[in-house]
C-alpha cells in the first residue's frame, strides 16, 4: 500500500544505470569510458578469471585504450583483508575506477574496495548503517551469476575474521554507477551452482516480499522476481545453455537485488549465515536449506502475502482458508526444490546433529535480521526451526 499517513516513507535505493541483455560485456568498456576512464582495477575471483568471463570485458578495454589491471585474490565470504588488500592494490596502480567481475563475493569485494579508495582506514571501520562518509571510486558491477542481486544493491557482506560472523555495511556509496548484466555469462554456471545462486535469489524476494520493511518499491519487484523465478529456474538448471531461461533468471535476480536492496531481509538469511561460516557451504545452499522451514514458522504474520506469493508460484488457493492458501507458498517452495535437486534437511549434508546448538548461538547473533521479520522469534523458536531443518 502506499503511504496516506506519517508511516515511514517508502524509500527505493538503484544504480544510475542497468544494462541488461546478451552480449551486454562487451559494453562495459564503453561504460567505463562514459564514467570518465582511467585505470580500472578489476576485481574477481581466481577461478572467474581463469574461465575466460573476463575476456570479453578485456578485450574491450584494450579496444579503447583503456588501461587496467587484475586483482583476483577475492575469497567466497570475503575477508575483510581481501578488501583492505585490494583497496592497497588501488592506490599503489595508479587506478581511477572499480570494475567489478563476478559472484557477490566479488562484487561486495569491488564495494569494498570503492569505498576505501575515497575513505580512510579498513573496512572493518565502516561496519553499519550509513556510516561511510563519502563516494569512493566510480564503480561498475557485472555479475557471472543469477543470484546475489549485489550489482544493485547498496549492501555489502564480509567476514570479519576475528569472530569469524558475517558483517556487513550498508551505504548509499556501496551502489555501483552501472551494473552490467549478461546472461551469457552464466550460461557456464554447471546445475548446482545455478540452484543455488537462483535460490538465493527467491529467498531475497521472498523475505522482502514478507518483510515489515516491505514498500510498494519492493513488493514491486519482489512479486515479479518471485514469479519469474518459479518458472525459470527449473529450466535453467536443466539446460544451462537455455538462453531465454538465463535471461529470465538474469532478469529475476536483478529484480530480487533492486527489492532486498530497499526492503531488507529477514529470519532465513539469518539462520542460514552461521552453515556459511561453520561449514564453509555456499550461501546460496545455505538458504535454500532454511527456507521452507522459516515460511512455515512465519506464515500467520503474512498470510495474506504468502497466498499470493502461492498463486505467483502457479498454486491454485481458491477456496482454501487464508492460512491454508498461505500455507501452498511453502508447498510451492519445496516443490521448487526438488526440481532442482536442493535438499533442505540439515542432516543430508552431514552436519552432527550435536552442533545444532552452536547453531542456534550463530543465528543469535543475527539478531538485526528479525527485526524486519514478520513473526518475532527467541532462541527457542531458533531451536525449533533448526530441529525441523535437521
Ligand atoms: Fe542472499
Amino acid at each position: 500500500m502506499i503511504p496516506t499517513d506519517r508511516t515511514p516513507p517508502h524509500v527505493f535505493f538503484s544504480p544510475c544505470k542497468i544494462v541488461l541483455g546478451i552480449g551486454t560485456a562487451e559494453r562495459v568498456a564503453d561504460e567505463v569510458r562514459q564514467l570518465g576512464g582511467g585505470k580500472a582495477l578489476i576485481v574477481t575471483d581466481p577461478g572467474l578469471a581463469e574461465a575466460n568471463i573476463l575476456k570479453p570485458i578485456e578485450d574491450g578495454l584494450t579496444s579503447i585504450g583503456i588501461p587496467y589491471s587484475v586483482y583476483d585474490g577475492v575469497k567466497p565470504e570475503p575477508p575483510s583483508e581481501v578488501i583492505d588488500h585490494g583497496a592497497a592494490l588501488f592506490r599503489a596502480g595508479g587506478c581511477r575506477l572499480v570494475l567489478g567481475v563476478g559472484g557477490g563475493s566479488s562484487l561486495d569485494a569491488a564495494k569494498g574496495i570503492s569505498i576505501l579508495a575515497g575513505n580512510k582506514g579498513k573496512i572493518l571501520d565502516y561496519m553499519g548503517v550509513d556510516r561511510v562518509p563519502q563516494r569512493g571510486a566510480p564503480l561498475v558491477l557485472v555479475p557471472s551469476t543469477a543470484g546475489t542481486g549485489s550489482e544493485v544493491t547498496r549492501v555489502l557482506v564480509f567476514t570479519d575474521e576475528r569472530e569469524n560472523v558475517k558483517n556487513v555495511v550498508f551505504s548509499r556509496f556501496a551502489i555501483a554507477d552501472t551494473a552490467v548484466i549478461d546472461p551469457l555469462l552464466s550460461v557456464g554456471m554447471p546445475p548446482q551452482l545455478t540452484a543455488d545462486t537462483g535460490v538465493d535469489a527467491l529467498v531475497h524476494a521472498i523475505e522482502t516480499y514478507v518483510s515489515m520493511n516491505a514498500t510498494v518499491f519492493s513488493d514491486f519487484y519482489a512479486e515479479k522476481a518471485i514469479e519469474l523465478i518459479a518458472r525459470w529456474l527449473p529450466a535453467a538448471c536443466a539446460k544451462g545453455t537455455n538462453l531465454e531461461a538465463r535471461t529470465h533468471m538474469s532478469l529475476a535476480a536483478t529484480l530480487a537485488g533492486l527489492a532486498f536492496g530497499s526492503g531488507g531481509l529477514g529470519a532465513v538469511h539469518a539462520l542460514a549465515y552461521p552453515l556459511g561460516t561453520e561449514y564453509h557451504m555456499a550461501h546460496g545452499r545455505t538458504n535454500a536449506i532454511l527456507l521452507p522451514h522459516v515460511m512455515r514458522f512465519n506464515l500467520p504474520g503474512s498470510p495474506g502475502k504468502y497466498a499470493r506469493m502461492a498463486a505467483l508460484m502457479g498454486k491454485d488457493a481458491k477456496g482454501l482458508s487464508p492460512m491454508a492458501a498461505a500455507g501452498q507458498a511453502v508447498e510451492a517452495v519445496k516443490e521448487l526444490l526438488r526440481a532442482v535437486r536442493v535438499s533442505f534437511q540439515i542432516g543430508d549434508y552431514g552436519i552432527p546433529r550435536g552442533d545444532l546448538p552452536r547453531l542456534v548461538q550463530g543465528a543469535m547473533k543475527q539478531a538485526r535480521l528479525f527485526v524486519p521479520n514478520p513473526r518475532d522469534l527467541g532462541e527457542e523458536d531458533v531451536r525449533l526451526i533448526y530441529e525441523e531443518a535437521y
